[in-house]
């Protein structure tokens, strides 16, 4: 049972101490390595290469020698290459799910598998969308003719976090690719491994040098990418406070930055629900089978007072049914946290928590008995209530398996609460009135707002947020245009 998959530790072992850059597995220049822990057995997983500087000049040579050839393909054969590696991805599915939970701790099941099903149905999407990158026709004078192209930028550098890597890589990459630029993705230190394998297998299909992806840290890896004169464009995801290193770097280039940042998402819950429904959409906004760990999380949970408590009794027990334990049992439905700097911040909100006056603490699920996972770095879900509007709980982004539950009156006291706050990346509420439905829907200060449900980013619905919670949409045509591409106005006179 608690042997992963004899595979992925094999395939990260293959990709220890590599770039991929230019296609092919690169050692890092400087020769230098950092371990990667399981979070589960708390033990080396495998080295990954330490890229700096230098593996990013490598990395954005290559990929600059590659972008002038592969903008020179139709953006239709551009789409037709990404769409492919959708298909050899899919094939791959299973081993890139359980390469993610090796190194993330999710649970296959409930997690890897549903990412690795995200990341190949990315592909496809922005695959079929080659022909759709055109410009305009602008009526200016007859005997002129005057209309606009959509050129690639160049060479686009990414940086991504670890708690979805494979799906939000392919955010930036499908759509970078197919509007002709190269790509020079910085992986997260704690998650290097299935995105590195991603390139890897792409490596089979794309030109050598339009997909490359660097190992590494932050400050030593991340930030010289962004830096990079040659790098035209760069998109994050990850914490607000990197992105705003991260933009500051952009502004001073005067390059363009699409930013997906952190969220304090809000879920408002009328009395007049479908209760058992608004249950279902905690768990699954919560995302407590991944731990709480995203962006979207809805950690600010609004009850209207006459079903409160019937709302939070029904929670706590639909959670306690979780099952927390191995990652690779597919009976589990939660796994651990990411690493031991996310256990102990996430901790340090619960004890802080815990210290408030009149609070209520809920937790729910049971840590796993099997004492081979003793060491697991794993949390029980909590539920807080009575928790202080103005707790750091209640207003900072926790990444954990931690949701802040409060009693309301009135929607326009909710609205209000739930607007107030740094972030704005997702919203949801429930009621069976239309009415209110619209109101919230107008009035909630959200990127991505749903009510009577609550879904994941999904290609083809524009993802992103209001306020501190980012910069820019993805996940569209629209945002591909937007932020892939530049536009240029041609006239042609005849007169
Ligand atoms: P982070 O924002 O520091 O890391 C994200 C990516 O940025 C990683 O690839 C990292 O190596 C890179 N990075 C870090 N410092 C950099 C720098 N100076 N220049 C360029 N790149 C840099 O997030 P971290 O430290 O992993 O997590 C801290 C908190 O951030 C979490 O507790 C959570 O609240 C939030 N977070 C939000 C995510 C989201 O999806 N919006 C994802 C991951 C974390
Ligand atoms: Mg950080």
């Amino acid at each position: 049972m608690l042997e992963p998959n004899p595979h992925a530790p094999s395939v990260a072992e293959s990709l220890s101490r590599v770039h991929v850059i230019g296609g092919r597995k690169t050692p890092p220049a400087e020769g230098r390595t950092f371990d990667v822990i399981s979070p589960v057995t708390r033990r080396k997983l495998a080295e990954a290469a330490f890229g700096t500087a230098e593996d990013v000049g490598r990395a954005v040579a290559s990929a600059g020698t590659a972008q002038k050839e592969w903008a020179k393909k139709s953006a239709r054969e551009r789409g037709k290459l990404v769409a492919e590696c959708g298909r050899l991805l899919e094939k791959h599915d299973e081993e890139l799910a359980r390469l993610v939970c090796l190194e993330t701790g999710k649970a296959v099941r409930t997690e890897g598998r549903p990412e690795a099903a995200a990341l190949a149905d990315i592909f496809n999407f922005f695959g079929g969308l080659g022909s759709e990158i055109k410009g305009q026709t602008v009526p200016f004078r007859p005997q002129q003719l005057t209309f606009t192209l959509r050129e690639p930028v160049g060479v686009v550098g990414a940086i991504i976090p670890w708690n979805v890597p494979m799906m939000l890589l392919a955010l930036k990459v499908c759509p970078a690719l197919v509007a002709g630029n190269a790509v020079v993705v910085k992986a997260a230190e704690e998650a290097p491994f299935a995105v590195l394998r991603v390139a890897e297998i792409c490596a089979q299909i794309l030109p050598p040098g339009v997909f490359n992806l660097l190992a590494g840290h932050g400050p030593e890896c991340g930030a010289p990418l962004a830096r990079h004169p040659d790098v035209a464009k760069i998109s994050f995801t990850g914490s607000v406070e990197t992105g705003r290193i991260v933009n500051r770097i952009a502004a001073e280039k005067l390059i363009p930055a699409t930013l997906e940042l952190g969220g304090k998402s809000p879920m408002i819950v009328m009395a007049d629900c479908d209760l058992d429904k608004a249950v279902e959409g905690a768990v699954t906004g919560m995302r407590f089978s991944r731990c709480g760990q995203s962006c979207s999380a809805s950690s600010r949970i609004f009850v209207q007072a006459a079903i409160h408590d019937a709302f939070v009794e029904k929670l706590k027990a639909r959670v306690d049914n979780m099952r927390m334990g191995d990652p690779f049992d597919q009976v589990t439905d939660i796994g651990t946290i990411v690493s031991e700097a996310q256990f102990e911040k996430v901790q340090n909100y619960i004890r802080l928590g815990e210290a408030e006056e009149g609070v209520t603490v809920l937790r729910c699920s049971a840590l796993p008995a099997d004492p081979r996972l003793a060491g697991g770095l794993y949390i029980q879900p909590v539920l807080f209530t009575g928790i202080s509007r103005d707790s750091p709980l209640a207003r900072e982004e926790i990444f954990g398996p931690v949701a802040c539950i409060f009693k309301f009156e009135t929607l326009e006291e909710a609205l209000a609460a739930a607007n107030d706050t740094r972030f704005g990346l997702a919203a949801t509420l429930w009621t069976k009135d239309m009415k209110t439905a619209l109101a919230g829907a107008h009035r909630l200060e959200a990127g991505f707002v749903q009510v009577n449900q609550n879904r994941v980013v999904q290609a083809g619905l524009s993802y992103g947020g209001y306020k501190d919670s980012g910069l820019g949409k993805e996940a569209t045509l629209e945002s591909m245009l937007a932020h892939y591409t530049r536009e240029k106005t041609v006239m042609l006179n005849m007169e």
